[in-house]
């Protein structure tokens, strides 16, 4: 079993749940890197991260969704300013089951990513960004000690859902 973690980051909090992803994953061959670098090709499941932009997907995220060979097992891990569970993060983790529609989505992860405070008061003054940022602004200290572990376990998971399919 041969596993890559793909993420993309832009402040570090992707960052951190894709080390924590990687660490709970029992492969007998596994790899984390950048998205911008990675190849799907020689794997069997492939961890996706990328932090929920615009409710959306990162375009460089979708461009390498969409270049993963069809059939491939996949899992998709997120972070997101906006509360947990809410419709922000359920509309980015839509839109990225619709570019995997000829692949094998075994499951999602998603957990809360701080936005910088002056960020948030900058994005709070313009109408696209709004809604997500005042629910942001108390997603501080995320992704916390217990998303991680979290992070950990679904890797674990979806690991040995692979393995039984
Ligand atoms: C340009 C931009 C757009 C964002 N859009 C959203 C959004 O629509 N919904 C949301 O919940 N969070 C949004 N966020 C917050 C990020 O998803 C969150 O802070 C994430 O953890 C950042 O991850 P990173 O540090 O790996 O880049 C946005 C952040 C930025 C910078």
């Amino acid at each position: 079993m041969k596993a890559l973690v793909a993420y993309y980051s832009e402040s570090g909090n992707t960052e951190k749940l894709a080390k924590a992803i990687y660490d709970g994953i029992n492969a007998s061959e596994k790899e984390i890197i950048s998205i911008s670098e990675a190849t799907a090709m020689d794997f069997d499941v492939i961890f996706v991260g990328f932090p929920v932009q615009a409710s959306s997907v990162p375009a460089k995220v979708e461009e390498f969704i969409r270049s993963i060979p069809k059939g491939k097992k996949l899992a998709f891990f997120v972070t997101h300013g906006s509360l947990r569970g809410g419709q922000l993060a359920i509309s980015a983790l839509y839109y990225a089951f619709s570019l995997a529609l000829e692949l094998t989505v075994l499951g999602t992860f998603g957990c809360r990513g701080q936005v910088k405070p002056g960020l948030i008061d900058a994005l709070l003054k313009n109408s696209e960004h709004k809604a997500w940022a005042m629910e942001a602004q108390s997603a501080a200290g995320h992704p916390d000690k217990s998303d991680l572990e979290d992070g950990k376990k679904f890797a674990h998971l979806m690991i040995a859902k692979a393995r039984n399919m």
